[in-house]
């Protein structure tokens, strides 16, 4: 075994958190439960006690994220190595921290910066804290399944040519779907112009452990990238990464971006978790994807036999652009059933047990990962053909063939910088009238999370009438108030929507 093989095995904060709760210290700080002993029985009695245990506080021996010098400098080191990064960060507040220590890091107020379009909306609230000024450029969207799929490296360089002053790039690959940017060659691009890359890969923590799934942007030498270890692999709820790559930008920097965003009492369960994820990746991660790329493909070719159901494949993807798909997402359009993703995701969770990632106008999705074995699998395609045998012979209503366009995005017009308008005086007003006023908020629809009205953006009628439509529909709209501006969307079955614009 090698030596870097040798030294994955190694869990080292994990190993000084177990070492501290079998010392049975006595315990004068924080956390007030002591270990667990003041904890309520009700929770003790459904999870156990050891958990609570290594419920610790920032201590010698088991080192402080703030300025990491002991055993988390060294699960961080070991995560970089694994990664292929020069220096790793643990997040514990997921990968919204991370994109907003990322923009925190390298735009400075006033500072252009390029981002596409279908952005998580912790970029753009990084945006905001950073006062930058944010150039969109769109990806591509297919009309069939009704989604954004990602930028070309094409795009990317023309959008790069045409903001020459935008001197940092953000992306999101591979989005939601799983679909990938080509990540080398923007990368390559991205640095002969001079720029700076940050990836939001919060869906690709496990590209870079299986030659079978598009290639990391850490490995493509994307500058800072962030990941949700949580999401795909084996880290708890909020665990995630940063990584930096070259020097381009300065690690120390991206460490006191975190010193100021993360919190100093950090759960040492969820950097346990990263710890131990790293080390599942790095020593056995390729055999485990194996298995998940089998399950998801075997239930892919299942799924594309039923008639009315279509599963979105690698092939296709490829043929669009030069794109890649992470085959273990399987993207499911259930338009031909005629109901929406939305209305199928309620019924395979309501009926069958089955619950999905998330599901969007015409589709659903499902997230295939090291955790799932082939019985989950089969309950998912028995369900999907119960749904299918049921809707799809009457499906002679297909209601949604109307969509309104999604807005030209890129064309959106920018009134003021995202930070002004967030903090300036706003009032709300009925979304039916927003048209030709300044939105002070993010409003997206969620999932999968696209901004479709950010800060200091003007409100047009072809956004007015998607976000209606979107709502009327099913959607859950992020950024949007109840009737008359409250915060709740009130007691009528589907009331008007109102939204925050600055005061004229
Ligand atoms: C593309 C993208 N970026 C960032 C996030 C936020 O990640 P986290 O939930 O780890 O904070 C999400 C969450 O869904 C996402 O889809």
């Amino acid at each position: 075994m090698t030596d870097i093989a040798e030294r994955q095995y190694r869990t080292p904060l994990f190993d000084a958190m177990v070492a501290l709760a079998e010392a049975r210290k006595v315990s004068f700080h924080t956390p007030g439960h002591k270990s667990g002993k003041g904890i309520s029985t009700r929770f003790r009695k459904f999870v156990g006690s050891k958990i609570f245990t290594i419920d610790l506080t920032t201590l010698d021996e088991v080192d402080c994220l703030q300025k990491p010098v002991g055993v988390i400098k060294e699960a961080q080191e070991l995560a970089a190595e694994a990664h292929g990064a020069d220096r790793s960060f643990f997040l514990v507040n997921g990968t919204t921290v991370g994109n907003h220590a990322m923009v925190l890091s390298t735009a400075r107020p006033g500072d252009e910066i390029l981002i596409a379009r279908n952005a998580h909306k912790s970029i753009l609230a990084g945006v905001i804290q950073s006062g930058a000024l944010p150039r969109f450029f769109l990806p591509r969207f297919d009309a069939d399944l009704g989604i954004a799929v990602n930028v070309t490296a094409a795009a990317v360089e023309m959008a790069m040519r045409a903001h020459p002053n935008a001197r940092v790039v953000t992306l999101t690959s591979p989005n939601y779907y799983g679909i990938a940017a080509d990540m080398p060659a923007i990368v390559a691009a991205a640095h002969r112009l001079d720029r700076v890359l940050l990836v939001d890969e919060a869906h690709g923590p496990h590209l870079h452990f299986h030659p079978a799934l598009p290639p990391s942007a850490v490995d493509a030498g994307a500058d800072l990238t962030v990941q949700s270890t949580h999401k795909i692999v084996g880290g708890m709820t909020q665990a995630s990464m940063l990584h930096v790559k070259g020097k381009r930008v300065d690690g120390s920097r991206v460490a006191r971006v975190l010193q100021m965003l993360q919190s100093t009492s950090p759960s040492y369960i969820l950097m346990a978790s990263l710890d131990l994820a790293r080390m599942q990746m790095a020593t056995e991660g390729r055999k485990l994807l194996a298995k998940a790329i089998d399950l998801a493909e075997e239930a892919r070719r299942r799924i594309n036999r039923i008639p009315g159901l279509r599963c979105l494949e690698e092939r296709e993807v490829r043929t669009w652009a030069d794109f890649r798909l992470d085959v273990t997402k399987l993207t499911i359009s259930v338009k031909q059933l005629g109901l929406t993703g939305y209305e199928a995701s309620t019924l395979l969770n309501g009926e069958f047990g089955i619950q999905v990632e998330m599901a969007d106008l015409w589709n659903i999705l499902v997230i295939v990962s090291i955790g799932d074995r082939r019985d989950d699998l089969g309950r998912l395609v028995g369900g999907l053909e119960a749904l299918a045998r049921r809707h799809f012979a009457s499906a002679n209503r297909h209601p949604l063939t109307e969509i309104p366009p999604m807005p030209r995005l890129e064309d959106a017009t920018l009134a003021c910088s995202p930070r002004e308008a967030y903090f300036g005086p706003s009032s709300p007003i009925p979304l039916s009238e927003a048209a030709g006023r300044i939105s002070s908020d993010i409003i997206t629809i969620y999932p999968p999370g696209i901004p479709v009205v950010v800060p200091g953006e003007l409100f047009v009628p072809d956004t007015v009438a998607y976000l209606e439509y979107m709502g009327a529909h099913g959607a859950r709209i992020d950024g949007v108030l109840g009737p008359g501006g409250g915060e709740e969307p009130g007691g009528a079955e589907r009331p008007e929507p109102w939204v925050k614009v600055l005061e004229a």
